[in-house]
Parts: C-alpha cells; sequence; structure tokens
C-alpha cells in the first residue's frame, strides 16, 4: 500500500516507516519537525510541513495519493499539558481534525491514530481493559480522547474507517540501533537512566518510593516499540475486513517497577546508575498495566518482547551510541 506516516520522523513513527518499508509498503513521511529528527525518516521520502496546514497537506496528498494514513504525530508530555494545554488541543486536536478532513475526501481510507494510556485517567483495576472508565487527568489525556471521540463520528457519519492504539510506556529500540528514542529535552524514565549512566545528564531523580506498590516506586507496562508497529501491521489488514472506529489497548500486560528498570540498567551496562530520589511527580499513577486481551483476539498481536532486559538491551544499544 501507498501510507503516509504523519509524524514519521519521530520515535515511534520512524520504527513504523521502517517496518512498512520492509513488508513492502510505499512510504511518504509528513512532520514539522518541531520533536522529530530528519535523520530519522531513512524509509520514504519527507515533507517537512504541519498537518494544520491545509494547503500543505492538500499538496503532499495530491502528490502522493496515500491509500492508507498512519498518525503519530503529537505532543507527548504530561507535564507540559498541565503548564500548557493550548499546545496540546491545537496540536493533537485541532491539527488532526484537519488530517481528518483531508483523509475522508478519500473513500474508505484506513487511517490508525496513536492514542495513549493517559486517556484512562486514574486507573481503576489492575489491569487496564478498554472497558475501562475515561477520565483523563490531564490535557494531553483529553486531546486525545477528544481525537478518539472524533473518529467514532467520523465513522458514523461519513464511513471514515480508523483505529486507535493506546499505548502503555513505549520503550526500546531498533534492534540494529539505527533509530531510537531521542526526545530533547527527555523526560522518559528508561533514556534518563541511561543517559545517567553515560554521564550526559547528572544523577537522575527518582520521583515517589512511597507508592502503595510492592517496591514503593511506580509500576509501568513498557512495550517494545517494534511490537507497537507490529500492532498497526495487522490493524491496516484488520480494517480490511471489519471496517468501523476500533480502539485497543497494547501493553505487555505486565508490571516493572521504577526499581526494576534501575536494576536491570545496572544488570545490563555493569554500571550503577547515579540517581537519587525527590518528590512524587504530579499526576504519575502508582501503576498502569494494560489488558491487551482484545488486541491479542481480534488482530493476533502478542508483544514478542516481554521481558524487560530484552526490552531495555535495545535501548541501550542505541543510547551508546546514538546518532542524533
Ligand atoms: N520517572 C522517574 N524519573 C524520571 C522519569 C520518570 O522517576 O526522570 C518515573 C515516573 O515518575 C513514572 C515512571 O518513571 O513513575 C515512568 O515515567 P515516564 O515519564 O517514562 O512515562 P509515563 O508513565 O509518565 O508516561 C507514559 C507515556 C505518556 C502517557 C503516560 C500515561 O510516555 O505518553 O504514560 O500516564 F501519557
Amino acid at each position: 500500500m501507498r501510507l503516509l506516516v504523519c509524524g514519521g520522523a519521530g520515535y515511534i513513527g520512524s520504527h513504523m516507516c521502517k517496518l512498512l518499508a520492509e513488508h513492502g509498503h510505499e512510504v511518504a513521511v509528513v512532520d514539522n519537525l518541531s520533536t522529530g529528527h530528519a535523520a530519522a525518516v531513512r524509509w520514504g521520502e519527507l515533507h517537512v510541513g504541519d498537518i494544520g496546514d491545509a494547503a500543505f497537506l492538500d499538496r503532499v496528498f495530491d502528490d502522493f495519493r496515500p491509500e492508507g494514513v498512519l498518525h503519530f504525530a503529537a505532543k507527548s508530555i504530561v507535564g507540559e499539558s498541565v503548564t500548557d494545554p493550548a499546545i496540546y488541543y491545537l496540536n493533537n486536536f485541532s491539527s488532526s481534525l484537519n488530517l481528518f478532513e483531508r483523509v475522508r475526501r478519500i473513500p474508505e481510507c484506513p487511517l490508525i491514530f496513536s492514542s495513549t494510556a493517559a486517556i484512562f485517567g486514574v486507573p481503576r483495576s489492575d489491569l487496564i481493559n478498554e472497558a475501562h472508565p475515561k477520565y483523563p487527568i490531564n490535557a494531553y489525556g483529553r486531546s486525545k480522547l477528544a481525537v478518539e471521540q472524533v473518529l467514532q463520528d467520523y465513522w458514523t457519519a461519513y464511513a471514515m474507517p480508523s483505529m486507535s492504539f493506546r499505548y502503555f510506556n513505549a520503550a526500546g529500540a531498533d534492534p540494529a540501533g539505527n533509530i531510537g528514542e531521542a526526545h530533547h529535552p527527555e523526560t522518559h524514565l528508561i533514556p534518563r537512566v541511561f543517559d545517567s549512566i553515560l554521564g550526559r545528564s547528572c544523577a537522575m531523580k527518582i520521583f515517589g518510593d512511597d507508592y502503595e506498590t510492592p517496591d514503593g516506586t511506580c509500576v509501568r507496562d513498557f512495550v517494545h516499540v517494534n511490537d507497537l508497529c507490529n500492532a498497526h501491521l495487522l490493524g491496516l489488514e484488520f480494517l480490511k475486513v471489519r471496517r468501523g472506529a476500533l480502539a485497543f489497548n497494547l501493553g505487555n500486560g505486565t508490571g516493572f517497577s521504577v526499581r526494576d528498570v534501575l536494576k536491570a540498567a545496572e544488570e545490563i551496562t555493569g554500571v550503577a546508575v547515579p540517581h537519587e530520589f525527590t518528590d512524587r511527580r504530579p499526576g504519575d499513577p502508582s501503576r498502569l498495566v494494560a489488558d491487551s486481551s482484545l488486541a491479542r483476539e481480534s488482530l493476533g498481536w502478542t508483544a514478542r518482547y516481554s521481558e524487560l532486559p530484552d526490552i531495555m538491551q535495545t535501548a541501550w544499544a542505541w543510547h551508546r551510541d546514538r546518532k542524533f
């Protein structure tokens, strides 16, 4: 298929482009490079521009004539969404709407949307499935949930097929080491652990050790970026036979604590992680773990990387020798 990847210069989007190309798809990337990297775009032509720019999108769509769209372009720092929500409603909501307006002019063009565990808000159960109540507690989660709701309406009214994937904690990197997670500034746990080990930052801060979890630190569901991307491949096939505005939770189904992450990093690198404990970070739920049985049953998806050290090993190979 000819597939347009919006946000294809970013962390997950760039891994997606590689996988799509390996599966014989023709790829084009749209990215405004606000957080992505031109160097990460190696499997399709890069069109630098903003999905909020209708004239720009028209040019790309007329030129490339996509048969499907994968939409990764977004701002994704929870804390920033609290202090500056406008960025999130403009980039994640308003610009997505602009993109969908262009997509729906192509009859039955499938769209896959990157959603997030943040749409669920404070977890009310150990495992979070699709039926879990959705009361996001920050503008990031609210902007993503609003887009999911738009997609429901667009299916009902315009028969625009779509699939939303709620990622839990995306982690790891391309095992070949050519692309990986590279946010500036970096706020995520695993890259910060490796930056700390490599002396690229000062001792990292661990946000809270008094949570009601087995070791007092937060528990997260780390899922390998390539496993997330594999779900998109399966989703594209699924949308050919079962149309709708569908949504799936994607995670390993296993929780690992922040201390587990530090321990795994020390085992992989043989270096103690310079760190200090500090106050809780506002808005961090104590535990976020996915129930992905619907994705397993419907799409045949499984996370091939189920062990934290295996996921982190790929991240380490990337961070040790980062290209951008
Ligand atoms: N953490 C630290 N120190 C750091 C960075 C993180 O202790 O320097 C802790 C956090 O407090 C949290 C855990 O590590 O307990 C994971 O934090 P991340 O920032 O790596 O990831 P989040 O769980 O906050 O964020 C993820 C996704 C978001 C999504 C959110 C849902 O990255 O896109 O889950 O809550 F919105």
